[in-house]
C-alpha cells in the first residue's frame, strides 16, 4: 500500500485517478480548489478512510504552503501533478494576451514544479519516489503539425523540460520522474469529440506509473505505454 497525492481531483482525469488508486487499495491525498463543492469526493470519503481531501489552488503560493503544512511531514510515495488548464480557446496569433499566457504558465508549469519542490521532504520519506506530470502530446514539438494553441503547447513543452531536469537531478536519490500524455480524453478540457474515456486513460497511466523502471525516468509516455518524442 502506497500513499498518493493527486492534484485537480474534483473532475475529469483527476477524479478518476482518485477512484482507481483507492480501488487498488492505496491511500490518497486528493487536492482541489474547493473540496466543499465536490459531492463525489465527499461520498468517496464517507466510504473510504484511505481518502483525505485537502484544498489546493495551484495558482496561490499561500495555498500551496497550507497544503504542505497540512501534511505535517507525512510521507508521500507517488505524486501525480494532474491539475492543468488550457486557457482561452480564442488565444490565437493576433489575439494573444500576456495575462492569459502568464496564468497558464503558472498553473501548468511553475506551480506543479514548485509544489513538487515543496513536497520533496515528504517524497524523500516515501518508499516509491515516483513523480508523474500529466503533460500532453500538444507539448511535443515534433508532433506539432497544426500550429496554434500557443499557451497550452508552450506550457506543456516547458513542463516536459522541467520533468526532464527533475529526472536528472533526482536520479541519485532513485526518483522516477515521468511526463505522461493521457490520450484525448472525454473531459471538460478534452470535449465531446475526444477518443477515450477517463477510465481507459487513467487505468493506462496508472499502469505506466506503476511499471516504470529507473531507465524510463525522464521520458514521455502515452497512457498506453507508447513513448512520445519531445
Ligand atoms: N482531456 C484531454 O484530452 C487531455 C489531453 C492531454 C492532457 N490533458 C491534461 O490532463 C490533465 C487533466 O485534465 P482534464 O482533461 O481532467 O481537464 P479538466 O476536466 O478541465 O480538469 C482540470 C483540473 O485541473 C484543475 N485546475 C485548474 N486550474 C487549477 C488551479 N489553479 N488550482 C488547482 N486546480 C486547478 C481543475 O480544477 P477546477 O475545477 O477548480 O478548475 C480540474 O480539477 C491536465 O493537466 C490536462 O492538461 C488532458
Amino acid at each position: 500500500m502506497a500513499k498518493y497525492l493527486i492534484t485537480g481531483t474534483n473532475r475529469g482525469i483527476g477524479l478518476e485517478l482518485v477512484k482507481q488508486v483507492l480501488g487498488q487499495g492505496h491511500d490518497v491525498v486528493a487536492t482541489c480548489r474547493k473540496p466543499e463543492n465536490v459531492p463525489e469526493l465527499r461520498d468517496l470519503q464517507r466510504a473510504n478512510a484511505a481518502l483525505r481531501v485537502l484544498p489546493l489552488d495551484l495558482a496561490s503560493a499561500e495555498s500551496r504552503q497550507v497544503l504542505v503544512d497540512a501534511l505535517n511531514g507525512d510521507a508521500v510515495d507517488v505524486l501525480i501533478n494532474n491539475a492543468g488548464m488550457y486557457g482561452p480557446r480564442d488565444a490565437n496569433i493576433g489575439s494573444l494576451r500576456e495575462s492569459d499566457w502568464a496564468e497558464v504558465m503558472l498553473v501548468d508549469v511553475i506551480a506543479p514544479v514548485l509544489l513538487t519542490q515543496a513536497l520533496l521532504p515528504n517524497l524523500r520519506k516515501g518508499t516509491e519516489r515516483r513523480l508523474a506530470f500529466i503533460s500532453s502530446k500538444m507539448g511535443s514539438i515534433s508532433d506539432n503539425g497544426s500550429g496554434g494553441s500557443y499557451l497550452y503547447r508552450t506550457a506543456k513543452s516547458a513542463l516536459n523540460q522541467a520533468a526532464k531536469s527533475l529526472a536528472i537531478d533526482l536520479q541519485p536519490e532513485q526518483f522516477i520522474v515521468l511526463s505522461l500524455h493521457p490520450g484525448w480524453v472525454l473531459t471538460d478540457m478534452g470535449g465531446p469529440n475526444a477518443l477515450i474515456d477517463t477510465n481507459t486513460s487513467v487505468a493506462g497511466m496508472l499502469k505506466v506509473i506503476d511499471s516504470a523502471r529507473p531507465v524510463d525516468s525522464g521520458f514521455f509516455f502515452a497512457y498506453d505505454g507508447a513513448a512520445i518524442s519531445w
